[in-house]
This record gives structure tokens, C-alpha cells and sequence, in this order.
């Protein structure tokens, strides 16, 4: 994980939040190719949602919302975390976390006084991972919505959150998406975007954040559909890593064995991180409460009437919702790899070209020859138009250019050499096997994009 990490700073994918002010805890500001790879990751979501489906749509909602929409979710009043402060250096960890490290079964669902007795049986066994020391408070629940404040500051202003999930946003507009009249049950609505969470200890470099991506879809259904959708989403949406490329042996479907009290059925998609197994994705079922708690608390009407069986209900909701940055985690994970090529050691990442940040790089052999720099250049603007994410690289020598470029991910080197300026072919090296082969600069773009 500590090579990753430094790989991915060192060449701009991802950097500490803050960093020069010594960094701040749970968020991570993402480079020049770091973008690039987001960029990916949600295309191929977007594709998979919107572009293979005809009934479902995306929405962008606000990232400020009304108080109300979360006393309503029931995040207000339960969406906490188990906490536990070391009586001896003040660290603060989640009790869940402690218990997992010395065996305990136990799960951030579980109320206070469940936990704080698993916590009281197993007390004298738990070491504070900071000081090493055995002397923690009791367990207390704490709420994870991040809260900021809007407007003059008068004692009438409305409490503000920060989005807690982007799943709210979609259940709030659900009404507006159906009266703009282009959807029948079922539908889903997708959406992309930032959610916060005052997470206790946020940790494992993008895994835990507290300023994260979600990519979540909302699917709307009849009350009797519900399972049968709830299945065909989680197979649909396990096989979409498959076909991301992620290695099958890494990624497990795990039910949740204890439920939340609204939720039918949960499970999560989970991968195998380097800090081992945890939660990628979570299909839920959720049945009917969160239309049926917000047009109780806004006072609209969500119901549906479904003009085919004449009948009035409120839909059931199957949710699929995926984290930007634990995908960006699994594919730095799964492409990190370090081998030796002609006897040299080099690290590479073994994107796949759909997720690779940089499709190709492109070069002249020596970049104090004008002709070579210059048809180089030729080269270079002319793939840049079928393919922008290209790049153009002449530091230092050649061999270290392809060190870089294998770093980063780049599946094809381009190199202008003496020939190119005789018979119009280039040199394209691939990454994973470093072999070299001519290609027509004509047929060059056909041959990157396969
Ligand atoms: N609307 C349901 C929901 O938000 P969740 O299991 O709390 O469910 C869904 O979160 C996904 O969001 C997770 O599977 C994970 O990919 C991502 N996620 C949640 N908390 C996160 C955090 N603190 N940092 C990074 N990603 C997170």
C-alpha cells in the first residue's frame, strides 16, 4: 500500500489534502493524471447506467440541502458511528474497528449499550493502536453529518449539512424527474457526485475519506418487483467489475448480517484490497421508507399511479451505490505491479486502455534534432485529435521515457525516429511486453484506439 501511495504522488495522481499545511485528515486532492483516471472510472459507470439502460437517467443535485431532508432520512437522528476515546492519549478510533483487531464480532449497526457490552467483555484484550496502552472510555455513538452554516448567522437560520450520500438528493427530485414525463415505473436515476462524512478515523489512504465520490442509482420499481430486481441488480453489477477487468478472485458478494431496520436486504460487493477484504459497492433493497419518510415529513405526495394495473403505491427502491475513490484504490491495487525488463527493475501500472489516465505517449527519438522534433510534433497533433489523451514526452533519454510512461500507466510509446523521415512508420512499444513493432503513421491511430 506504501508503494502505491508514493507512486501516486510522485507522479500526480493523487496528493495529500492540504499538504502544505501538513495535510488534513480524510481528504485527498487528486493531480493531473489522478483526473484523468476519475474521469475514467465515472465514464465507464455513467456508460454502464445510462448508455446500457433506456430507463435510467442522471441529475445533479445540490450539495447543500435543507436540514429537513435529513431528519427525514433518519440520518439526523442515526447515522453514527461507534466511538471510543484512549483515557491515556486522547486518540479517538471506532470501537468496531478494535473489536474486529482481536477477533470481536461486532458492526457499526449495533445501538450503544450492544456494543459498549461486547466492548466491557472484551476490554482488558484492547490496545490502543496509538499508544499501546489498555484504558479506553465507555463506547458513544457519534453523528457523521458534516455541518456548515449558510446566511447571516441569526438564530432562525436552519441548520446546513453537507450531503451525507447523493442518494437523498435522487429520492428529493424523484417526483420532478416523473413529472417531466418521460419515465414509468420501473426507472432508475443516477447520479455522480461529492458526499461527506465526519468519519472518526479516517484511514487506509482513499478508502476512508471524509470528502468522497459516490456514483449511486436509484431504481424504482413496483412493491412486487422489488426481489427480483434487487437480483438482477447484484449480479448485473458484480459482473460490471468483471468486465472492468478486475481480477474475479478479487471481488466477493458478502450479505449484511445485520440489518438497518428499514432495509429488506444489503449486500456488498467487496474486493481485496492490500489491507484485505472490505466494501467496494453495497446493493440495497430499501423497500418503501425513503419515499414514504420524505412525503411524510414534506408533506408531497410521492406516490405513483401506474397506469397499467390502475393501482396507486409508493415505489420500492433498489439502490446500487459505488465509491469513485475505492474503485480508483482497487485499480491502482489491482495494476501496481514491479518486474525487471533487459535486466533493469521498473515498476509499472497495468491499466487497462480503457482506465489508462494516458492511451499513448508520443516522442522524437532525440530531442535536439529539429527534423525529428518536428515531424514528431506532426505525429503528435494529428493522433491528439482522434485520441486527446495523449502525451508528449522528451525528457531525457529514451529508456527513461518509457520508465516513466510504464510508471504511469501508458500502454503505447510512439517513437520518430531516422526512418519516419524516410518511409512515414514510427516505432510503438507496448508496455507490458516492452516489444517493439513499426507501424504506418496513417494506420497509427487505428492501432492505438484497439
Ligand atoms: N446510499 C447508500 C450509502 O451511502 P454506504 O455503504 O454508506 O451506502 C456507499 O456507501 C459507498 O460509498 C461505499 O460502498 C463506498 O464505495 C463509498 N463510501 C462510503 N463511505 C466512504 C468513505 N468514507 N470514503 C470513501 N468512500 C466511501
Amino acid at each position: 500500500m506504501d508503494k502505491i501511495i508514493s507512486l501516486a504522488k510522485r507522479r500526480g495522481f493523487i496528493f495529500q489534502g492540504s499538504e502544505i499545511y501538513g495535510g488534513f485528515a480524510g481528504t485527498y486532492d487528486f493531480g493531473p493524471l489522478g483526473v484523468g483516471l476519475r474521469r475514467n472510472v465515472v465514464d465507464a459507470w455513467t456508460h454502464a447506467m445510462n448508455y446500457e439502460h433506456d430507463n435510467i437517467v442522471q441529475i445533479d443535485s445540490s450539495i447543500f440541502t435543507s436540514g429537513k431532508v435529513w431528519e427525514a432520512s433518519g440520518h439526523v437522528s442515526g447515522f453514527s458511528d461507534p466511538l471510543v476515546i484512549c483515557n491515556e492519549c486522547g486518540a479517538k478510533h471506532r470501537a468496531d474497528h478494535l473489536l474486529e483487531l482481536v477477533g470481536a464480532k461486532a458492526d457499526e449497526k449495533m445501538n450503544e449499550q450492544e456494543i459498549n457490552v461486547i466492548f466491557d467483555s472484551y476490554r482488558t484484550n484492547i490496545l490502543c493502536p496509538i499508544c499501546g496502552k489498555k484504558n479506553f472510555g465507555k463506547v458513544f455513538s457519534k453523528n457523521l453529518l458534516a455541518t456548515s452554516s449558510l446566511g447571516m448567522f441569526d438564530e432562525k437560520d436552519e441548520q446546513v449539512y453537507l450531503r451525507g450520500e447523493t442518494a437523498q438528493g435522487i429520492y428529493i427530485n424523484y417526483k420532478n424527474v416523473l413529472d417531466s414525463g418521460f419515465q414509468k415505473v420501473p426507472f432508475g436515476i443516477a447520479q455522480v457526485g461529492k458526499a461527506f462524512r465526519n468519519e472518526i478515523s479516517p484511514r487506509q489512504f482513499l478508502f476512508r475519506k471524509r470528502e468522497f465520490e459516490q456514483m449511486e442509482m436509484e431504481y424504482f420499481v413496483r412493491p412486487k418487483d422489488a426481489e427480483t430486481s434487487f437480483d438482477a441488480w447484484r449480479n448485473e453489477r458484480f459482473s460490471y467489475y468483471e468486465r472492468l477487468g478486475i481480477t474475479s478472485s478479487k471481488l466477493r458478494l458478502k450479505q449484511h448480517e445485520n440489518l438497518v431496520f428499514y432495509a429488506k436486504d444489503a449486500w456488498d460487493i467487496q474486493y481485496e484490497y492490500p489491507f484485505g477484504w472490505n466494501e467496494l459497492e453495497g446493493i440495497h433493497n430499501r423497500g418503501d421508507y425513503d419515499l414514504t419518510q420524505h412525503q411524510k415529513f414534506s408533506g408531497a405526495d410521492l406516490s405513483y399511479y401506474d397506469d397499467e394495473t390502475k393501482e396507486r403505491f409508493i415505489p420500492h427502491i433498489i439502490e446500487t451505490s459505488a465509491g469513485v475513490d475505492r474503485t480508483i484504490l482497487m485499480l491502482l491495487s489491482e495494476a501496481y505491479y514491479e518486474d525487471e525488463m533487459n535486466g533493469e527493475k521498473r515498476t509499472i501500472l497495468r491499466f487497462t486502455k480503457n482506465m489508462a489516465p494516458i492511451k499513448a505517449a508520443v516522442f522524437p527519438l532525440l530531442k535536439n534534432k529539429p527534423e525529428l522534433v518536428n515531424k514528431a510534433r506532426e505525429v503528435y497533433r494529428a493522433v491528439k485529435k482522434e485520441i486527446p489523451q495523449i502525451m508528449w514526452d522528451d525528457n531525457g533519454n529514451i529508456g527513461k521515457r518509457y520508465r516513466r510512461q510504464d510508471e504511469i500507466g501508458t500502454p503505447s510509446c510512439v517513437t520518430i525516429d531516422f526512418d519516419t523521415l524516410s518511409d512515414d512508420t514510427v516505432t510503438m512499444r507496448d508496455r507490458d511486453s516492452g516489444k517493439q513493432m513499426r507501424v504506418k503513421i496513417e494506420e497509427l491511430t487505428t492501432v492505438l484506439s484497439k
